[in-house]
């Protein structure tokens, strides 16, 4: 069979990488992908919300599965409309992608559902939200955007003061456009966060090992908010009866509610958990693999992802063998732009990943990088996410950063911590 791959980050890479190891599979095409995916599927340098084109793509190419990475082309129906044209799709439809596109949607459906979540607010203009802040105690609370901002429309605030200048950047000076048109304050929580997820066909749910991912630009995760410095799995934070708590508190009601709200869930539900003293709260729902939660998960499945994403779309993951995981541990490493997550340059030639790649039981994933003449070169902020497995998440972080020290170029800097927070949770117990 031909899989086609749409996006182009670390996360595409990872399952370009994974899905060639099929041995059902013929050719992995990947759509616009990067360097990395060049090397281990076919790239097509097609858009991943050039609808049209994609679908003409599959069918002239005789693709017999298309699995969509990033949110964007979710949300915007890519599965209608490849459905609509008979061929298979791995992902939620747009009715179903609300849950990641909408966060009024989401909250909504979790407090229909009963699923624990913070206490909210969903304002449709900035003086509404404004009033609400001036008459309620001036206590912490998070202020946020209702629809895609690349994460960057939610503001943890401590005071009314910083409350009030955020509905004002969403509500009134528009940063986020419309995705500013309705405004949610809710209840600040407090914990560790972990990431859970699942793959659903709208009935079954075959939850994931969890991971936990860093998403502060620096060590001791301080500095601003990035797309995810890096990550690791088995989070520790999270044992098997913690993990059976969640599958029943979390992922059942919500995939059901999304079934009764005729809004069938098909595809990786992702919970962003907080870990708070009444336990596990959602935050936030996503609609696909985390990037870069998905590089350290997918080095440690053992079984055929092809035959997992085929069962999900197919509807018979009921009928799926339990999963085989890698009891090691994994840990990815993300090396980036000098500037990130502000702005940065592109362009300069990443040297050492011929190197690299001869470190036993590591992969280097390319997150943004492009090829110029023959050269791989930085092509984003987030460049490459240095994965490795190990008999402990110490032994894998070693490895990863053993592989990080020969890559090389201009600017380029990664935290020096990933994964320290799950030593520090082992120690804690003990
Ligand atoms: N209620 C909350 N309490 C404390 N922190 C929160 C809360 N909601 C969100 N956050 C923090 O903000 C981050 C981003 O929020 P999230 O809802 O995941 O939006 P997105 O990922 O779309 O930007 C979370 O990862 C978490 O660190
Ligand atoms: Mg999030």
């Amino acid at each position: 069979m031909n899989v086609l791959i749409v996006g182009n980050g670390g996360r595409e890479h990872a399952l370009a990488w994974k899905i060639s190891q099929s041995a059902r599979v013929k050719r992995v095409f990947v759509a616009p992908g990067n360097a990395g995916t060049a090397l281990d599927a076919e790239n097509v340098d097609i858009s991943s919300t050039d609808f049209p084109r994609l679908i003409k793509f599959a069918q002239q190419n005789d693709i017999g599965l298309t699995i969509v990475g990033p949110e964007l082309p979710l949300t915007k129906g890519i599965v209608d409309a490849f459905t609509e044209a008979k061929l298979r799709i791995f992902g939620p439809r747009k009715a179903a992608a609300e849950l990641e596109g909408s966060k009024v949607f989401c909250k909504d459906l979790l407090r229909h559902a009963d699923v624990p979540t913070s206490d909210y607010q969903v304002f449709r203009n900035a003086d509404n939200a404004t009033t609400y802040l001036k008459e309620r105690e001036d206590v912490p609370v998070v202020v946020k955007a209702d629809g895609l901002a690349s994460g960057k429309g939610v503001f943890v605030c401590a005071t009314r003061a910083e409350a009030t200048e955020a509905v004002k950047r969403i509500g009134r000076n528009k940063e986020f456009g419309d995705a500013g048109n309705q405004i949610i304050i809710e209840e600040r929580l407090d914990g560790q966060e972990v990431s859970v997820l699942a793959i659903t066909d709208g009935r079954t749910i075959v939850t994931l090992p969890p991971a936990q991912d860093h998403k502060r630009a620096y060590d001791n995760d301080t500095g601003p908010n990035t797309g995810g410095m890096g990550a690791y799995s088995p989070a520790p934070l999270i044992d098997e009866a913690m993990l059976h708590l969640i599958e029943e508190q979390v992922l059942v009601p919500t995939v059901h509610a999304m079934k009764r709200g005729r809004r069938p869930f098909k595809g990786v539900l992702y919970a962003g958990l907080m870990m708070t003293n009444q336990g596990p709260k959602v935050l936030e729902y996503n609609v696909r693999f985390g990037d870069p939660e998905c590089q350290p998960i997918l080095m440690r499945l053992q079984s055929d992802l092809l035959d997992v994403l085929e069962a999900t779309v197919d509807g018979h993951l009921e009928e799926l063998e339990p999963l085989r995981w890698d009891p090691r541990s994994a840990v990815s490493v993300v090396m980036a732009s000098e500037g990130y997550p502000g702005t940065y340059e592109r362009g300069f030639p990443i040297r050492g990943l011929d190197e690299a790649a001869k470190i036993p039981d590591v992969k280097v994933f390319h997150s943004g990088t492009a090829s110029v003449d023959g050269q791989v070169v930085t092509n984003g902020g987030r460049v490459l996410a240095v994965t490795a497995l190990g008999s402990s998440i110490g032994t894998a972080k070693l490895q990863a950063y053993t592989a990080v020290k020969c890559i090389r170029w201009k600017g380029a800097w990664c935290r020096k911590d990933i994964s320290d927070r799950a030593l520090a949770s082992v120690n804690f117990d003990n």
